[in-house]
C-alpha cells in the first residue's frame, strides 16, 4: 500500500497533465502499430453501430434465439383427448371423462380489445349461439401508452347489433388511464386492463349476470374458440375449473397454419359456488389442455396499416428494431412468404425446434375448418382466406 502511494495524483491539475501525456503517448503508440489503429477503429465502429440500432436485432435475437439455454419449457398439461360428438351426448361426455349437465351454462366471453375490430367480430359471431355475456375492455392508449382512439366506442352500433343476434348482454368499458410512454417490453398497461375485466367480471358477479357455475373464456381476441367447442363445454359437466384449450397457430391468415405444436393460454375458467374472487388471466392456470378447440391468428388483420399500428403498439416494443420493417414493399413480402413480421426466430426451448418452427409457412389451400364467420362472408374476410396477400396498404 505505502509503497504505491506516490504513483497516484496528489492533485487535480496533476492529474490531467499526466492523463493527457499518456493519450499522447498512447497515440504514437497506436501510430507505429496499423493493426492496433484498425481494430480500435472497428471495434468503435460497433460499438457506434450496436447503439444506433443495426445490430439491435442482434442484440435482441441473441438471447431469443439463446432461449433453449437460459429457459424451461412449460411443463407438460395432461391432455383430454378431443372427440367429436359420436353417439349420444352422454357417451360424447364420457369420452372426455365428464358427465352430462342437467342445464346449459351461462357462458361468458372476457376480452381485451386493443383495435381488432373484424376479429371481435368473427369471435362474437362464432360464439353465438352458446354466449350470454359479452365483455370487452379497450383503452385510449396502446400498451405502449401512446393515445389511440377508442376503436369499440367509434363503432358500437355493430357490435351491439351481434350483441343483440346473440341474445347476449354486451358489457363495455373504456380505460382512459394507461401509463403513457412504458419503458419497451413494459407489460404495466397489458396488466391494468387484464385488472380491469377481473373487476367487471366481479361486478357482473355481484349483479347476478354471471352465476355460479358460469364459464368464462379468457383468451386474447385473436384466439379464438371454435363452436364445435363450445357445444362440448357447454353439453358436458364436470369440467377442470380452469381447462386450458390449445389452439391452432395461424399467422396472417388462417391459410397460413404454423405448425408449432399450437397455442396453450386461452382457457375456460367456471366460476366458483362461494363468492372467490377469480382473476383474469392469460398464463398458466391450470393442468388440463383441450387441443384442437380453435384458432390462434396473429397479425391477421384487414391492412398492412393495421399490422404496422399493432407492430409499433404493443407490449414487446423491443421487437420493434428498426421503422424499415414498417415499409410496404418489406412488409407486404414478409406477409406474402408468411414470414413473421419481426424478422424474429420463433420461440422455442430446444434448437431442433427453433430451426423447425422458423422459416415462412406453408399455404394450406383449404378452408374447411375456420370460423363460421369466414366462410360465410368468404369475400368480405378474404383476406382471412386465400387473399391474405393481396390485403391493401391501407
Ligand atoms: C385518455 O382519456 C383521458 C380522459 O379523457 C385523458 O385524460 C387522457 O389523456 C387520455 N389518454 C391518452 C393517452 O390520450
Amino acid at each position: 500500500m505505502t509503497a504505491q502511494a506516490p504513483i497516484l495524483p496528489t492533485s487535480t491539475s496533476r492529474g490531467s497533465a499526466r492523463f493527457s501525456s499518456r493519450l499522447s503517448l498512447a497515440g504514437s503508440r497506436l501510430a507505429r502499430r496499423p493493426l492496433r489503429v484498425a481494430l480500435v477503429s472497428a471495434v468503435a465502429a460497433l460499438v457506434v453501430l450496436y447503439n444506433l440500432g443495426t445490430l439491435a436485432t442482434l442484440r435482441r435475437d441473441t438471447g431469443h434465439l439463446l432461449r433453449p439455454l437460459w429457459d424451461t419449457p412449460e411443463p407438460g398439461f395432461t391432455v383430454v383427448p378431443h372427440w367429436p360428438r359420436l353417439g349420444d351426448d352422454k357417451a360424447w361426455c364420457a369420452r372426455h371423462g365428464w358427465s352430462l349437465r342437467r342445464a346449459k351454462p351461462v357462458v361468458v366471453d372476457a376480452v381485451p380489445l386493443a383495435a381488432e375490430l373484424d376479429m371481435l367480430e368473427i369471435r362474437w359471431r362464432e360464439y353465438a349461439p352458446f354466449v350470454d355475456v359479452l365483455l370487452v375492455v379497450e383503452a385510449n392508449a396502446t400498451f405502449a401508452g401512446t393515445p389511440k382512439p377508442l376503436y369499440f366506442a367509434l363503432q358500437r352500433e355493430r357490435f351491439e347489433a351481434l350483441a343483440r343476434d346473440a341474445g347476449a348482454k354486451l358489457v363495455y368499458r373504456a380505460l382512459t388511464d394507461f401509463e403513457r410512454d412504458v419503458p419497451p417490453g413494459s407489460a404495466a398497461n397489458e396488466e391494468r386492463q387484464r385488472e380491469a375485466i377481473s373487476q367487471l367480471i366481479a361486478e357482473e358477479r355481484a349483479s347476478g349476470a354471471i352465476p355460479p357455475g358460469a364459464l368464462i373464456i379468457q383468451s386474447d381476441v385473436d384466439e379464438v374458440v371454435s363452436r364445435d367447442t363450445l357445444r362440448l363445454l357447454t353439453t358436458c359437466g364436470g369440467l377442470p375449473p380452469q381447462l386450458h384449450l390449445g389452439l391452432d397457430n395461424y399467422l396472417y391468415s388462417y391459410d397460413q397454419p404454423l405448425r408449432d405444436g399450437g397455442d396453450w393460454r386461452a382457457r375456460v375458467a367456471t366460476v366458483p359456488a362461494g363468492g372467490e374472487s377469480m382473476g383474469y388471466h392469460h398464463g398458466r392456470g391450470g393442468e388440463h389442455l383441450l387441443p384442437g378447440a380453435g384458432w390462434h391468428c396473429s397479425f391477421c388483420l384487414p391492412t398492412l396499416e393495421d399490422m404496422r399500428q399493432k407492430m409499433a403498439g404493443y407490449s414487446h416494443t423491443d421487437r420493434l428494431t428498426s421503422a424499415r420493417l414498417l415499409g410496404e414493399k418489406r412488409l407486404r413480402r414478409r406477409v406474402c412468404e408468411g414470414r413473421d413480421p419481426f424478422g424474429m426466430w420463433a420461440e422455442a426451448f430446444t434448437f431442433r425446434e427453433v430451426l423447425a418452427h422458423s422459416g415462412p409457412t406453408r399455404r394450406r389451400h383449404e378452408f374447411l375448418h375456420v370460423p363460421a364467420a369466414v366462410v360465410e362472408e368468404p369475400e368480405r374476410f378474404g383476406y382471412l382466406l386465400d387473399k391474405g396477400c393481396e390485403r391493401p396498404n391501407k
